[in-house]
């Protein structure tokens, strides 16, 4: 079933625990995916950003992909199709239109004042559509652009006023947390996200949530957590696997056995993730 955030979040909220925001790069990642929660009857919010939705081909192929796959397969757990770090009030407006059930608008570059303004024009599309808005305050970067400074990290009181007349459905916030591979150690403000969790009332967004320790994570869900986006992780174990099939069967050239070759590696992160994030 393909629905909103609202529900799902807001009872991972109420009870404590997170959902997993999954990548999808192509039909086998957004098939292994759905399969393993499916499986393990957790709902899973699939991301997208806009460069795999242009690697797949455009908006309406990956939502008729994830629906037609939802059918197919039997799928029988709240999805949740998601516009992973939109960066234009358009690429979300096309989403909606093309039947995602979720946006990001990531203005988190800008100044407070035009996040406002593009994030408010986002909500009241959504809004009309029956579709859950997340918006990034502070910036979540790379330790590969130098952008993982206490300067940016998420203040508590702009997160209130954002949270307020934006009127979003959750909130990514910067508390020490990086897109890609960490360098060095990893630091998360933990005392942040609970101050911004209580002032705020929405649930909160980890991104950059690959390699992170599995108890910094359960931590950090303990602070008021309730969604973490894992992509590197995952990449990175389908990639390792993949060049070690290629490199002990040479002769194979059908590319669903290559491809396939990473399922396993993807299943059994998904699987070790939600045992991590869900409350039992
Ligand atoms: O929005 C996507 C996530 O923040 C993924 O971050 O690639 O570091 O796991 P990651
Ligand atoms: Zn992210």
């Amino acid at each position: 079933m393909l629905e909103n955030s609202k529900n799902i979040l807001n009872d991972a909220r109420m009870n404590n625990y997170a959902i997993a925001h999954f990548n999808i790069n192509n039909l086998e990642w957004t098939r292994f995916i759905l399969e393993e929660c499916d499986r393990l009857k957790t709902p899973v919010i699939l991301g997208v950003s806009e460069s795999a939705i242009d690697y797949m081909g455009g908006y309406y192929t990956v939502a008729n992909l994830v629906k037609s796959l939802i059918s197919d397969l039997k799928i029988n757990i709240p999805v949740i199709l998601h516009l992973d770090h939109g960066k234009k009030v358009e690429s979300c407006i096309k989403a909606i239109d093309a039947g995602f059930t979720s946006v990001m608008i990531d203005a988190s570059t800008y100044p407070i004042t035009e996040n406002i303004r593009m994030t408010k024009k986002v909500v009241e599309y959504a809004k009309k559509h029956n579709v859950t808005v997340e918006a990034e305050l502070g910036h979540v970067g790379s330790e590969a652009d130098k952008s993982l400074i206490p300067e940016l990290y998420t203040e508590v009181d702009a997160a209130k006023k954002f949270v307020e007349e934006t009127k979003i459905d959750s909130l990514a916030p910067a508390i020490g947390n990086a897109h890609g591979l960490y360098n060095g150690k990893i630091e998360l403000d933990f005392e942040r996200i609970k101050e911004i969790a209580k002032i705020t009332n929405v649930p909160l967004v980890l991104h950059g949530a690959s390699y992170i320790p599995d108890d910094m994570l359960k931590k950090a869900v303990k602070s008021g957590i309730n969604k973490v986006n894992i992509n590197t992780e995952l990449q990175i174990a389908w990639a390792n696997d993949v060049k070690s099939f290629i490199e002990q069967n040479q002769d194979i050239y059908d590319p669903r056995k290559i491809i396939k070759a990473g399922e396993k590696a993807i299943k059994s992160i998904i699987k070790q993730k939600l045992e991590i994030l869900n409350r039992n």
